[in-house]
């Protein structure tokens, strides 16, 4: 591990750390649907013996437990953990590094990840952990959002960082946010960390969250994550309230009922061990 993986790693869980609490208050309602998506493209039903990597507040292990599955979720950060053991009881959640998993091999019917692996500073490594901890015909699925051009909502938040932020701030850098963004991309990752990636399974979803104000994703973007959170407040005032009229902007065109309905496009993997 090179300094910069270890230097971004730091900064990604003492910023999820951080987050925690805010991170289940503005997105469980995006983040939590799609778990239902994976846990079905992963094939989990009653009995499957499944691994929950960076678990977060347990939504992904919540959606199989539902389905009879025997979930396992681990996280890096030891607030999530607290918070996925206070929301689901029945559940065993437990603190863990994607990257170098406790487990013996051959230990899971089915590893799944939902919106975990754009987080971690090497995710070749949770990839051949993935593979090396399923038992022989188990799948690993995963979720990643659609870049920025072809998914509305993050489309929104980027262009409007492209537009206003001063984005040479001191920041640890990190892999590629968007590198699973294709079929082709993933199949190569995926063969390269010993998965079948014949037997791959690439599909896109867009879901509408939504939310009771213009102000609602900026203010996500700002309190309840990391790598754009620290962009944004690294930012002088006058440029983050510029940054914050141009998404509320975006928001606008979306209104619904009440609220708003934000389209956001994601891309469901499921893929076979060994
Ligand atoms: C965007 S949140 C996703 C949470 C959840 N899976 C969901 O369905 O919304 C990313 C999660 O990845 C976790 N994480 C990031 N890197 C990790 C690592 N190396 N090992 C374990 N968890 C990690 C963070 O603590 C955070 O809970």
């Amino acid at each position: 591990m090179n300094s910069n993986t270890g230097l971004y790693h730091r900064f990604q869980q003492e910023g999820w750390q951080r987050a925690a609490a805010a991170y289940d208050a503005f997105w469980k309602d995006l983040t939590r649907p799609f778990a239902l998506d994976l846990v079905r493209a992963a094939g989990v039903t009653r009995g499957t013996r499944l691994l929950d990597l960076a678990c977060g507040p347990g939504y992904a292990a919540e959606a199989a437990y539902e389905r009879g599955a025997i979930p396992l979720g681990v996280d890096f950060s030891p607030e999530m953990i607290r918070m996925a053991k206070l929301r689901l009881p029945l559940i065993r959640f437990c603190e863990g590094d994607a990257r170098a998993l406790e487990f013996q091999e051959h230990s899971f019917d089915a590893v799944i990840m939902n919106f975990g692996l754009p987080h971690v500073s090497d995710p070749g490594a949770v990839l051949r952990e993935a593979r090396r901890v399923l038992k022989p015909g188990g799948i690993f699925g995963f979720t990643v959002w659609a870049g920025p051009e072809s998914n509305p909502g993050s489309g929104m938040v980027h262009d409007a960082v492209r537009a206003y932020a001063d984005l040479d701030v001191p920041l640890p850098s990190g892999p590629d946010y968007f590198i699973f963004g294709s079929a082709e991309e993933c199949g190569n990752e995926l063969a390269e960390a010993g998965f079948k990636a014949d037997s791959l399974v690439f599909q896109s979803k867009t879901r509408l969250w939504e939310v009771p104000s213009p102000s609602f994703l900026f203010e996500a973007e700002l309190h309840a994550g990391v790598r754009t959170s620290a962009v944004l407040r690294a930012q002088r005032p006058e440029v983050l309230l510029a940054i914050q009229k141009e998404i509320e902007r975006s928001v606008l065109a979306y209104r619904s009922g009440p609220g708003y309905a934000i389209p956001f496009t994601a891309h469901v993997i499921a893929v076979k061990g060994v």
